[in-house]
C-alpha cells in the first residue's frame, strides 16, 4: 500500500526529466560531436586541440569556439594560424547555428566538403592560406542565402567556377580566389550577386573575356583579375562603375584600346594595365 501511494510521483518526475534532457541536449550534442569529429581527423601540431577541446567541458568553453548566448548554439569557430592538418571532414556541415569559420592560414589539404553548403546562417568563410585542392562546391558559390564574405585565396583550387555562381547568394560582398588553379571563364551569372564590393580572381588561368556584366556590379570598389589569361576588349560597361577604387588587369592577353569613359571613375585610386596587348591613346 505505502509503495504504491509513493512510487509514481518520483516515476513521473524522472520521466519529465529524462523528456527535457534528451531534447535540450540532443543539439547540443550535434555540435560537440561533429567538433570531436574534427578534432580527431585534425592533426593538431601545437596540441591546442588536444589540450582544449575535451569531451567533459560545454564546447563554448573551447578555444576558438563561440556560442549563441541565448540557444548556446555554435555560432562562431575561428582556428586560424594554429599548425592545423588534415581534410576537413563533412561534419562540419552539422554545425547548423555556424555564422563564420576562420580556418585561415594552416595547412589543410583535400577538398572543400560540399556539406559546408548545408550551413544556412553562414556569413564568413575564411579558409585562405591552406592546401586545400578540388573544385569550390557549387553550393557555396550559388546557394547561401546570407554568405557575405567567402576567402580561399593562396591554395591550390582548381576546375571551373559553376555557371550558375550567384544565382542565390545575393549578400555576397566580397570574393577572395586570388592564387589558386581555377580555370575557364568568368560566369556572366556574377552580375546576380548585386551587392558586390570586392572581386579577386586574380594569380588563376581564367581565360575568354572579361564579361560585360561585370560592369552590372554597382556597388564595387575593388575588381582584380590581374594575371589570368583573359582575352579581347576590356568593356566599357566596367568603366562606368563610379564605386570604383582599385582596378588591376595586368598580366594578361587583353587588347584593343582602353575604354574612353574612364573619366567615369571619380573614386579611382589604383588602374594597372600594363603587360597585355592594349593599343591605342
Ligand atoms: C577517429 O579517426 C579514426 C581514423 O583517423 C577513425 O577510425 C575513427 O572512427 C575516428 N573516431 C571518431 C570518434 O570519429
Ligand atoms: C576532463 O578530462 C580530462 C582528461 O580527459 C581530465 O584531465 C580533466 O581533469 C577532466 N576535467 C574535469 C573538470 O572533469
Ligand atoms: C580569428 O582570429 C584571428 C587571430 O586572433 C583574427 O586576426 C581574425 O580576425 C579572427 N577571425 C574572425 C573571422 O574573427
Ligand atoms: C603542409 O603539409 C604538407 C603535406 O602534409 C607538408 O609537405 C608541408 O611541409 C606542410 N607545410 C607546412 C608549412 O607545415
Ligand atoms: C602546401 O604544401 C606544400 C607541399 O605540398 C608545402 O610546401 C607548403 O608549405 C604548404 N602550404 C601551406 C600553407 O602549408
Ligand atoms: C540549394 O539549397 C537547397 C535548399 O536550400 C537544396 O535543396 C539544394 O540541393 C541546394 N543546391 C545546391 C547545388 O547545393
Ligand atoms: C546591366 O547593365 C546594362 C547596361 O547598363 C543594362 O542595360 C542591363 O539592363 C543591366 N542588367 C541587369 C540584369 O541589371
Ligand atoms: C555607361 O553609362 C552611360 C551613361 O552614364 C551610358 O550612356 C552608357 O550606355 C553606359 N555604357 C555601358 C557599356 O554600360
Ligand atoms: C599581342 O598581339 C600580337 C599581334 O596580334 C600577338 O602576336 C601576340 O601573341 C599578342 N600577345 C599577347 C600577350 O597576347
Amino acid at each position: 500500500m505505502g509503495t504504491s501511494f509513493l512510487f509514481p510521483f518520483p516515476l513521473i518526475l524522472l520521466i519529465t526529466l529524462n523528456i527535457f534532457t534528451l531534447t535540450s541536449s540532443a543539439t547540443l550534442t550535434t555540435d560537440q560531436d561533429a567538433l570531436l569529429a574534427f578534432k580527431n581527423a585534425t592533426i593538431d601540431t601545437n596540441g591546442v586541440l588536444s589540450s582544449n577541446w575535451l569531451a567533459n567541458t560545454s564546447v563554448c568553453d573551447w578555444a576558438g569556439v563561440s556560442c549563441g548566448i541565448k540557444h548556446h548554439r555554435v555560432t562562431a569557430l575561428n582556428l586560424s594560424n594554429l599548425a592545423l592538418h588534415g581534410n576537413l571532414i563533412p561534419h562540419l556541415g552539422d554545425l547548423t547555428f555556424l555564422q563564420s569559420l576562420d580556418i585561415s592560414s594552416n595547412n589543410f589539404t583535400g577538398v572543400l566538403p560540399t556539406e559546408l553548403s548545408k550551413l544556412r546562417r553562414l556569413k564568413h568563410v575564411n579558409a585562405a592560406s591552406n592546401n586545400f585542392s578540388g573544385e569550390v562546391p557549387r553550393g557555396i558559390l550559388a546557394n547561401m542565402s546570407v554568405l557575405e564574405e567567402i576567402n580561399l585565396r593562396f591554395n591550390k583550387l582548381s576546375g571551373e567556377l559553376p555557371s550558375d555562381i550567384c544565382n542565390n547568394t545575393p549578400k555576397l560582398k566580397r570574393l577572395y580566389l586570388k592564387d589558386n588553379q581555377i580555370y575557364g571563364k568568368i560566369p556572366t551569372s556574377i552580375y546576380k550577386c548585386s551587392e558586390m564590393e570586392e572581386l579577386s580572381l586574380s594569380g588563376n588561368q581564367f581565360n575568354g573575356n572579361i564579361p560585360t556584366e561585370i560592369g552590372n556590379l554597382s556597388m564595387l570598389t575593388l575588381l582584380s583579375l590581374h594575371h589570368n589569361d583573359l582575352q579581347g576588349n576590356i568593356p566599357s560597361s566596367i568603366f562606368n562603375i563610379s564605386s570604383l577604387e582599385f582596378i588591376n588587369l595586368e598580366g594578361n592577353s587583353l587588347s584593343g584600346s582602353i575604354p574612353t569613359n574612364l573619366d567615369n571613375l571619380l573614386n579611382l585610386q589604383v588602374l594597372f594595365l600594363n603587360d597585355n596587348n592594349l593599343t591605342g591613346a
